[in-house]
């Protein structure tokens, strides 16, 4: 009984820290410290990008040290991982949206933010060409930008493969804008299928959801998929319930290839039991607005062309080189045999060009393009430009102190003493180790509350899937969210779903 009674005192003294921490987190994010505003003289950092590489380097930067700019058509963070769960309304939108205004106003010195798309980047020159995008314009937008140090950090875009009727027909699954528009239509098809005289032939195309894409994008979607339609529109429109379904379509002979076997095998077993039909070895070949055609390749090794008829089609088949990208690296010889991104060496410095680093999906280090290598990175060139700054400092310390030898040579003993623990401090910040990726592991959500895990672990690799992975899954991606704030929003959106269901309000 004494024992209950401390587990009770310490979820109490627990539960209150938090409430205490969440209020004076909210208290100093509306009443922030001044900023002090860095020396113009000092050099332009224009970092590209608002995504994982790009924040995780501005997180860690040492603002005062450099004149920040960051230009980004995006004024926001997004947490890609919950992003498949604002598709069914089971997270709102902003709950997962960090606005970088918020981010730069918490550094100590005040970083500029263009909110525009680079549209080039010349190399030889040193600028950047910038331009807003917005529907809002005003008189000049399209200028230039001068840097000293370049980071790019725009991600990646959405792969085609040139398949056509592809961009005309599909929902992609990147941005908020994307989540959105799945949300909408899939009330759209509901609601079309439920329209009066409508045939059962096309309510079952309506009701038919075709995910092209077994990664961990396509999987994650078609869980939620399913959940939503489990849990929520089947009570509330149960005249469509019997024609609901949901295909996934891979060209590999499994999903999830990232994952170990036996993870790979238990989503394929869950997606059975959820009846969500998963066509592996079937290239998509061809798309319109009503159905795909796809070749599937029979064991036999014939190869058979099938045409699925769709309501709702989400295409998730990876990443493709953004335009900017692609015009950096055709202006770099060293370039010209890199094809998924910007080659980058150890210190993620793009290869063939001077004072251009590269992090994330952009980049291309040896790693997969995920979220966990790109916050690495950025993270990593905050601590290498951090250093850089420190070093510039102590030499020119020392470079002072040396002059100032022959102007009082009284003192001599003393300078040459600090300027040799000077130097000693210069050595060692200037060895700094390469950019080494660490692997926390892959996580993955598959619907009815069951996720999949390969964690590192006591050197070695845990693989699990179930329920409690699931919890895992939440508590993990939870702890990860950018801020409290959107950590107290997420949690309060998984209590509202919960309670009350998803919204199936199309807007
Ligand atoms: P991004 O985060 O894509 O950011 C790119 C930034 O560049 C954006 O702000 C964009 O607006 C900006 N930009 C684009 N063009 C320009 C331009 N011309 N000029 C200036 N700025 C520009 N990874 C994981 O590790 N775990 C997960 O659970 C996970 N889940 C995911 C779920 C989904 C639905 C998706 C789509 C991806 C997921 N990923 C996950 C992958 C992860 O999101 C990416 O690897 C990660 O976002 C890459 O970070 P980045 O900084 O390179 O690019
Ligand atoms: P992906 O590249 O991982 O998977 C795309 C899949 O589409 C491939 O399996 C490919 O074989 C298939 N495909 C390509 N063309 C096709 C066609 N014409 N017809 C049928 N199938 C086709 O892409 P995804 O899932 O968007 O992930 C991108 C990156 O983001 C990956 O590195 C991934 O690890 C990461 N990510 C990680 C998540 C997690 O850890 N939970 C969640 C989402 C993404």
């Amino acid at each position: 009984f004494r024992y209950f009674r401390w587990a009770w005192r310490l979820t109490y003294l627990y539960v209150l820290g938090s409430i205490g921490y969440v209020i004076y987190d909210g208290y100093s994010s509306r009443h922030p410290d001044n900023q002090f505003h860095p020396d113009p003289s000092k050099k332009n950092l224009v970092i590209l990008g608002t995504g994982w590489g790009s924040v995780a380097l501005l997180k860690k930067l040492d603002t005062e040290n450099y004149n920040v700019i960051v230009v980004s058509p995006r004024n926001y963070f997004l947490f890609t991982p919950l992003l498949p769960s604002c598709t069914t309304g089971n997270i709102e939108h902003r709950s997962i949206m960090e606005p970088v205004r918020q981010i730069l106003r918490s550094k100590k010195a005040s970083a500029m933010y263009y909110e525009a798309e680079c549209t080039h980047i010349d190399a030889e020159r040193k600028v950047i060409k910038i331009s807003d995008n917005s529907d809002i314009k005003g008189d000049v937008h399209v200028t230039e930008v001068p840097y000293d140090m370049l980071v790019v950090g725009v991600g990646a875009e959405n792969a085609t493969f040139g398949i056509p009727g592809v961009r005309e027909n599909s929902c992609f699954l990147k941005e908020i804008k994307d989540a959105q528009a799945i949300r909408t239509k899939i009330m759209d098809c509901v609601e079309t299928a439920g329209f009066k005289d409508q045939k059962p032939e096309e309510v079952s195309r309506l009701m038919h959801m075709v995910v092209v894409g077994g990664g961990p994008t396509g999987v994650e979607f078609a869980g939620e998929l399913r959940d939503f339609f489990d849990e929520d529109i089947k009570k509330l429109v149960p005249e469509i319930a019997d024609s609901f379904k949901v295909t996934l379509v891979e060209a590999l002979p499994n999903v999830l290839p990232m994952f170990s076997k036996q993870l790979i095998d238990y989503t394929e077993s869950t997606f059975k039991e959820e009846h969500i039909e998963i066509m592996t070895k079937t290239m998509v070949k061809n798309v319109t607005d009503k159905y795909i055609e796809a070749e599937i390749s029979r064991p036999d090794g014939k190869k058979e062309l099938t045409r699925i008829p769709y309501g709702l089609l989400v295409w998730a088949t990876g990443n493709a080189l953004r335009p900017l990208v692609k015009d950096l690296m055709s202006q770099i010889p060293a370039q010209k045999d890199s094809r998924r991104g910007l080659a980058v060496n150890e210190y993620l410095v793009v290869q063939g060009a001077r004072d251009i680093w590269a992090v994330g999906d952009c980049a291309v280090a040896g790693y997969a393009p995920t979220a966990q290598v790109a916050s690495q990175e950025g993270a990593f060139l905050a601590r290498l430009f951090n250093n850089m700054a420190k070093t510039e400092a102590l030499e020119a310390k020392v470079h002072e102190l040396s002059a100032s030898l022959n102007v009082q040579p009284g003192n001599s003993a003393q300078v040459v003493q600090e300027i040799e623990s000077t130097e000693r401090q210069l050595r060692r910040i200037k060895d700094i180790k390469p950019f080494h990726y660490s692997h926390q592991g892959s996580l993955a959500y598959i619907g009815s509350e069951k996720a999949v895990a390969d964690v590192a672990w006591l050197n070695g690799n845990l693989a699990s899937g179930g329920k409690l992975t699931y919890l895992f899954w939440r508590s993990a991606y939870l702890s990860m969210c950018f801020s409290t704030r959107n950590r107290v929003l997420v949690a309060l959106d998984w209590v509202k779903a919960k309670v009350y269901g998803r919204d199936v309000s199309r807007e």
